[in-house]
């Protein structure tokens, strides 16, 4: 067969509810790895699909076997894996995974039917983005590293009623009815993915601001699996101690209620992680450099680099705050681990195609 002769493809899990910020991940990680992803040529115009140079992302909808009428035929959400095909989706990350194209369906979001499938190539990286990359222990294993974005529920209903309301049109209440209906669902089904991912990213409200509600400034924590292959976790000043920083005064200008980091080791769901904390946020984003020179393990190529991708992305929702700040980081991290995967697959090929 022609399967590739090169080092195979690295598969990446993204899970996350819709609506929290899949999306603006994705573009900050392609941003890293030098191009911005764009829909398949020629193809169909709903395509979910996004390909660059080196990265393919697919969106898991895409396996729904169940459309929309479907669904509601049957009462499910699409949140149930009864209403996901898990043995297409194991087959085709498998064979994308050892160098083979697949035929993947396309989920339509406008008419809620499935498409015509499209063809799709073995790419240096597939991220899996979705509801669903971990749910499938099968699926879990192809995995090289898993991400998931935890919003808690204040801040996913903040962001929900931000877009749904401004851009869609949808009455408050429905976001509200929206959201309910979906929760014993999340809670059974998505929620319990974040005990197998390496790195999650949570985001919660202030702790800056006593009883903020608002939703507006977060507290975010970047907690990083201990003992995962060619994953460092990031540190501040010391690794392994615990830190807590307030790096407001001479070199950082902040207004209320100013910038909080913390930095310390912890366990999640019973296993060792490193957890590096950013409640508050930036008022200058160039000054953000400061704040790197202090963070140690970040895998950028030269000094400045986290700051750099921050600035030019800064009308990417989230960037004077610590999702942008983490999620930059961790795309640092993923393109440390594809190049140091490539670089270990060719030194034992051997070994690599078993
Ligand atoms: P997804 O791909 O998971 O559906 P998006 O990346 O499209 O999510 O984000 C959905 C919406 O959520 C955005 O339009 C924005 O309103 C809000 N949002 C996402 N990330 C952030 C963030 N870091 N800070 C504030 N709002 C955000
Ligand atoms: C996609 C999204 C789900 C969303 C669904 C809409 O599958 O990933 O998060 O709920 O579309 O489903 P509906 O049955 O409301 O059309």
């Amino acid at each position: 067969t022609c399967a590739s002769s090169d080092a195979g493809t690295v598969v990446i899990g993204l899970a996350a509810d819709s609506g929290c910020g899949k999306s603006t991940f994705m573009r900050r990680l392609t941003s890293v790895f030098g191009g911005a992803a764009e829909p398949p040529k020629g193809g169909n115009p709903d395509s979910n699909t996004l390909i660059s140079d080196t990265t393919t992302v697919i969106c898991l909808d895409d396996y729904h076997s169940l459309d929309r009428t479907g669904r509601k035929e049957k009462g499910v959400t699409a949140l149930d894996p009864k209403a996901n095909d898990f043995d297409l989706m194991y087959d085709q990350v498998k064979a994308l995974k050892s160098g083979v194209a697949v035929e993947k369906p396309i989920y339509n979001h406008v008419t809620g039917l499935l498409d015509p499938a499209e063809v799709i190539k073995p790419p240096k990286i597939l991220v899996i983005e979705g509801l669903h990359p971990m749910f499938d222990e099968r699926v879990r294993k192809l995995l090289d590293f898993s991400i998931y974005l935890d919003i808690s529920n204040e801040v996913k209903f903040a962001w929900k009623i931000q877009r749904d309301m401004a851009e869609r049109g949808h009455s408050l209440e429905s976001i509200k009815a929206s959201i309910e209906a979906r929760k014993p669902d999340f809670d059974a089904y998505i929620d319990p993915q974040k005990q197998y991912a390496d790195a999650v990213i949570e985001v919660l409200p202030t702790t800056l601001i006593p009883d903020d509600n608002e939703g507006k400034v977060l507290r975010v924590r970047l907690i990083m699996k201990e003992g995962v292959k060619f994953f460092n976790p990031v540190y501040l000043f010391d690794e392994g101690s615990t830190i807590s920083w307030i790096p407001c005064g001479r070199k950082l200008t902040c207004s209320y209620p100013g910038i909080k980091f913390t930095y310390g080791p912890d366990t999640y769901f019973g296993q060792e992680v490193s957890v590096l904390e950013m409640d508050g946020q930036f008022d200058r984003l160039d000054e953000l450099i400061y704040v790197e020179s202090h963070l140690s393990n970040l895998s950028t190529k030269f000094y400045g680099e986290v700051t750099q991708q921050m600035l030019k992305h800064a009308d990417f929702p989230g960037s004077n705050n610590g999702t942008g700040l983490f999620q930059t980081i961790v795309g640092l991290k993923i393109r440390d681990l594809f190049e140091q995967l490539v670089a270990s697959k060719a030194k034992s090929p051997v070994e690599a195609k078993a």
